[in-house]
């Protein structure tokens, strides 16, 4: 719900089912933040008296706004926006650079707009409802001096206690401006001593999670690699620092961009926080001529009192509510065999053949042909660009390999890597001007290859027919679609050199066109998003792609600790996982074939390896396996996911959202000698229903469980186990937990 007060000034309320937000335009047009948090009901303007921050006089050392008394210092006031130049030195909200040269900007409140529906951003992909319907507030704020235009919009998603925001500055004046830096989000707390969780890494190592508590100063989180990045996912947390799992206060914060982003917390002088979210602002500048405007991506925020759990539960329904689009937003996906652990670039139309009928008869219902199936690409140095099917291994094309695997009962998905190029290949020898480079100068290199340029809109017209012709060429129902280098010698060669500062941005926007364009034309296609696995894992990307290849790593051990960092912000229904061979490609470590199986099932189950091989004992169990999820895809897919322990074990439990079935797993990273004792905690059952509780061993490999229980007594007594093996007296009733080993449990109300 919106609601607006009117009084001498205005002030709005902005309440989810469990939220509240609340800021009020104070009598210099200033916006000033009162309260965001756990729900309040006030009922009118004078209710809002106690939300307002009283002030008598003007300490010393600061500026003041203007002559009016109380003295207003914009310094130490929680702003909906800091427009920067006049007193308040933290972060401001946008910097920008008038034709007098002065960065001083303010604006000031001018009216406000409520509405019911939500429409598209021109440029840039945003939060939507299946319906249109969206309660959204505008505020129009001007910069009276300069003739600019600020708007900024807040949209209420009630269902999921998620408030997005965005900005859009129009330059209604006659000069050109120059914006050096347009947030997305500015939110300003009374108080500090917060914690900051950040999700950091790298390549194969994404999504670690860090803790930093912030007494004073200012904890920045970046990406300037030109996409969102595995160094630091846009998503973060500021928390209670006493904040657990599922108690305590904790807000979720997240970006729906995909290019360079930024994001800080800082506490003033004053013990205010602020946090800021946004486009990068290092390395951007935007010249906003007479008539132009420019958007700023949509910044999302929840708050919730039940701890990070709570955070993660609402960011995950309004991941799949309201940025999951599509056809298959609801729809079940399949099980899938990728090629590319299987035999890399090492392929013809036979081997791939009888590696899909091997996937075929374990249960796999999709095959993707990874990277090597075009021009002359026999490794990663050449034919990027090249995007014509290599005959020689593919003798019939794609439709010839389609429609075998047609016969076989099998769907066909492709790997593509569009905004690349090789500059061995045909394309950047017709187009050397196509790719990111500085004319003339020496160029760094990445795996090989360069960014081409999407800011020139001929590169991206060039990308929606290309693509178009291989998708419409054979009957593809999946595209992995990969982005392996992040940039370097940012420069569009179709740019005048006074706009270079836009290039990394109009990047995104060129790429956004070309998804909007190909997800339209291939609605039916299920697109997979990739960057040298989770480099570019963002809500920009799932707008477009329902899911994203979480990580180059499968190892299983390392999956359990990246997907569990996924999970702080994002659903398993966006998160791709394979079972892959043991030792595994990128940690040479050795797991059993069911904790791998556990821990991809939590997620987009496929398969990776080499099926040709396998002894006729592992062919039943991966058969097994590819049932039981089937089975119970609906609950690891779209089920609501909690955590439970981690650290050397990790709990995990999804639910259906009726609460009806359920299925948990309990991974070991270590064992330790002599403890048999261990017991499984599920959560987010209905308390007072009962529910059978069994072992999820298709195998029947391992010790039973099969027991009755409450979803209370699941939750707070948790199961005791099987006992584990404690060194001595081995036999078919106990627990082996080895190092690596894991179970899963089913649950099913009765
Ligand atoms: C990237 C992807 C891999 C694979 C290779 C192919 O690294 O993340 O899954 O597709 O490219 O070159």
């Amino acid at each position: 719900m919106i609601r607006r007060f009117d009084g001498a000034q205005s002030a709005f309320h902005l309440q989810t089912a469990g939220t509240s937000y609340l800021f009020r335009v104070l009598p210099t047009g200033h916006l000033e933040q009162l309260y965001y948090g756990k729900r309040i009901d006030p009922e009118s303007m004078e209710e809002l008296s106690s939300l307002t921050e009283k002030r008598s006089f003007e300490p010393g050392g600061v500026i003041r706004y203007d002559t009016s008394t109380p003295p207003l210092v914009l310094e130490d006031i929680c702003l909906e926006l800091s427009s920067g130049g006049k007193g308040d030195i933290r972060e401001p909200f946008l910097e920008l650079v008038h034709a007098d040269g002065s960065r001083t900007s303010d604006f000031l409140f001018e009216k406000a707009e409520i509405s019911e529906t939500k429409s598209p951003f021109e440029t840039l992909p945003g939060s939507c409802a299946e319906d249109g319907r969206a309660e959204r507030l505008t505020i129009i704020l001007r910069d009276r001096e300069y003739g600019l235009t600020l708007e900024l919009s807040y949209c209420v998603w009630a269902d999921c206690d998620c408030i997005t925001r965005s900005a859009r500055l129009v330059n209604d004046s006659g000069e050109r401006v120059e914006v050096e830096r347009l947030l997305s989000l500015q939110l300003d707390l009374p108080d500090s001593g917060y914690g900051v969780t950040c999700f950091h890494g790298a390549w194969v190592r994404e999504m670690d999670r860090d803790t930093v508590s912030l007494p004073a100063g200012k904890f920045a989180m970046e990406s300037r690699a030109g996409a969102s990045s595995s160094r630091m996912n846009p998503f973060f947390l500021l928390h209670d620092p006493r904040a657990t799992e599922d108690n305590g206060t904790a807000m979720g914060f997240n970006l729906i961009y995909s290019g360079n982003h930024y994001e800080a917390v800082e506490v003033n002088a004053y013990g205010k926080t602020r946090v800021v979210t946004g486009m990068n602002p290092q390395g951007f500048r935007w010249l906003l001529g007479p008539g132009e405007s420019l958007e700023a991506p949509e910044a999302v925020m929840c708050w919730s009192d039940r701890g990070f759990g709570g955070v993660s539960r609402n960011m995950h329904r309004f991941v799949r509510e309201h940025i999951v689009r599509g056809e298959w937003k609801r729809r079940p996906r399949p099980v899938l065999l990728n090629s590319w652990e299987a035999s890399y670039f090492d392929f013809t139309e036979d081997t791939l053949l009888s590696l899909a009928g091997a996937g075929k008869e374990l249960g796999v219902e999709l095959f993707v042909m990874d990277d090597g199936w075009f021009g002359e690409r026999s490794d990663d140095t050449r034919s990027l660009g090249d995007w014509d099917v290599n005959l020689r291994k593919l003798p019939g094309g794609l439709k010839g390999l389609s429609d075998k695997l047609r016969e076989l009962g099998l769907d066909f998905g492709l790997w593509v890597e569009p905004e690349m190029v090789n500059v061995n290949s045909r394309l950047y020898e017709a187009h050397p001007d196509w790719a990111m480079a500085i004319p003339g100068k020496p160029h760094a290199e990445g795996r090989k290859q360069r960014v081409l340029d999407l800011a020139n809109p001929a590169v991206q017209d060039f990308l929606i027919g290309k693509m178009t012709e291989v998708f419409s060429s054979a009957d593809i129902r999946y595209v992995k679609w990969d982005f392996n280098r992040i940039f370097s010698d940012v420069y569009s060669p179709s740019l005048p050199p006074e706009r270079q500062g836009e290039t990394a941005h109009r990047y995104m926007l060129g790429f956004y066109r070309v998804m909007e364009t190909l997800t339209a034309r291939f609605p039916h296609i299920l697109f997979e998003g990739c960057a040298s696995g989770g480099n570019r894992f963002d809500l920009g990307i799932l707008c477009y792609f329902p899911q994203i290849w979480a990580s180059d790593n499968t190892d299983a051990l390392s999956r359990a600790r990246i997907q569990e960092g996924y999970s702080f912000g994002y659903p398993p229904s966006v998160i791709s996982a394979h079972v892959s061979a043991s030792p595994n490609h990128q940690t040479l470590r050795i797991t059993p074939e069911d904790t791998r199986f556990h821990v991809a099932a939590f997620g987009l189950l496929g398969y990776e390896l080499d099926l040709r091989g396998l002894s006729e004992e592992e062919k039943r169990a991966m058969s097994e396996e590819i049932r039981l999820y089937k089975a119970w895809r609906e609950v690891f897919q779209f089920g609501d996911f909690c955590r439970g322990r981690s650290g050397n074990l990790h709990e995990w439990t999804c639910v259906t959202p009726d609460k009806s079935r359920a299925a948990g797993m309990l991974l070991q990273e270590l064992t330790k000698p002599n403890t048999q004792f261990e017991r499984y905690f599920a959560k987010g059952l209905e308390p007072g229903a009962r529910y059978r509780f069994y072992s999820g061993d298709p195998g029947g490999l391992y010790e039973r469980e099969d027991t009755v229980a409450s979803g209370e007594s699941l939750l707070s007594a948790g199961v005791k186990l099987a006992p584990g093996f404690g060194g001595t007296g081995r036999d078919g009733t106990i627990r082996l937990f080895l190092d690596f080993s894991s179970r899963l449990y089913l649950m099913e109300k009765i």
